[in-house]
């Protein structure tokens, strides 16, 4: 039997994406317009994010179309990300979607946006199949999992305020740097020394103990702090733009420090040792490249690829494969949430109890 053709279409933060997938691996084509309309402001403005979805979903879903050769009529299943994200971005994207798939009376599929992260990764890398343990991080979110099979998620640790992601957007704003900020540190970090400044590795002591509350969690707020405590200091003495390269470097080595362990914890804690990177910070190369060093014998790191790390909508429609399958169809009525709650996520055993 030949595999569906399935339009996925991501409009959650400030990237219009379309994509047209045959099966759950194989994209025929796929169109990632990102807004740099926000770029001047340093940060998403949700009121803009809308508007420029509006203005360009159709022709970024043609795009799509023309470069997999697929007719609209041809599409087996519509699938668009519901949440979390942006209200008014999310909407567009949904209600676009949904108004073709009955309009043809063809399945519309809600998908939740980081479990598309999560099949995202597993698009390129047949391999990176449960059982794993997957670090989530993206702009909006910090999530460790341990997911026994697709569509069990058990929770282990959260971010108690920034994702990782902001962390990066925000410190890179603090350093003059570009939006969105991950990569820009990225790159100045090349040049700079990361034991330059010894910023704190927050939520993160090696006396911890399993059953302590914050043994998985994450906090990345106070490290944000202690980054712009520093460069005000250094710009009082004109030492700021010198600067800049080791302030990245050591800002980024903190956050890593603090995914890679907590990741490892989970490594040893459960006796999983394939790992599954996914979400926007996914894309940096100093966090893959530290994992890798640790991972035990035998052990494997599955990260996106480049074009699949950040947001996209090839994984939205992969992971609408997967709930079509699972018969999670949406109706008329479904709408987008802002908030929308992972589906299948419970809070792994032991780790609720702890707050
Ligand atoms: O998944 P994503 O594209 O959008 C959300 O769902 O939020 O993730 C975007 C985030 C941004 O915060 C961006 O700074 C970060 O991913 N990012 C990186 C890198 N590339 C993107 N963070 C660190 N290093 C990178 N190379
Ligand atoms: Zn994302």
């Amino acid at each position: 039997m030949t595999q569906p053709l399935v339009l996925g279409i991501e409009t959650s933060c400030d990237e219009t994406s379309a994509a047209v997938l045959r099966g759950p691996h194989t994209i025929l084509g796929q169109v990632i317009l990102s807004q740099d309309a926000h770029e001047v402001y340093g940060g998403v403005v949700p009121e803009i994010a809308a508007r420029e979805h509006l203005a360009v979903i159709d022709d970024v879903s043609d795009g799509a179309l023309r470069q997999a050769g697929v007719e609209l009529r041809a599409i087996d299943l519509f699938a668009a990300t519901a949440g979390p994200g942006l209200i008014g971005a999310l909407l567009v994207g949904l209600t676009w979607t949904k108004s073709l798939a009955f309009a043809l009376n063809r399945p519309f599929v809600p998908v939740h946006h980081m479990e598309a992260h999560l099949f995202g990764t597993a698009i390129d890398d047949v391999e990176a199949v449960p059982p794993f343990i997957a670090l989530l991080v993206s702009g909006g979110h910090t999530l460790l999992l341990r997911v026994p099979a697709w569509g069990r998620y058990e929770l282990l640790g959260e971010t108690r305020d920034d994702a990782a992601g902001e962390a990066f957007d925000k410190v890179a704003k603090i350093l003059g740097l570009g939006y969105p900020g991950g990569p820009h540190i990225e790159v100045a970090a090349r040049s700079g020394n990361p034991a330059a400044f010894s910023f704190p590795r927050p939520m993160f002591a090696a006396s911890q103990e399993p059953d302590e509350p914050d043994y998985y969690d994450f906090s990345f707020s106070g490290l944000k702090t202690a980054v712009v405590t520093r460069v005000r200091e250094l710009d009082r003495t004109q030492r700021l733009t010198d600067e800049v390269p080791n302030l990245a470097a050591s800002f980024q080595a903190a956050v890593i420090d603090v995914l890679v362990a907590k990741t490892m914890r989970a490594v040893r804690a459960t006796g999983i040792t394939r790992v599954v990177l996914g979400g926007g910070v996914a894309a940096s190369r100093a966090l893959r490249a530290a994992l890798e060093a640790v991972l035990p014998a035998g052990g494997r790191l599955h990260a996106p690829s480049p074009r699949l790390a950040t947001d996209n909508a090839a994984m939205v429609a992969s992971a609408a494969l997967f709930r079509y399958r699972a018969g999670d169809l949406g109706m008329l009525d479904t709408t987008a949430r802002a908030d929308l709650p992972f589906p299948g996520l419970v809070r792994a055993l032991g780790a609720g109890e702890r707050r």
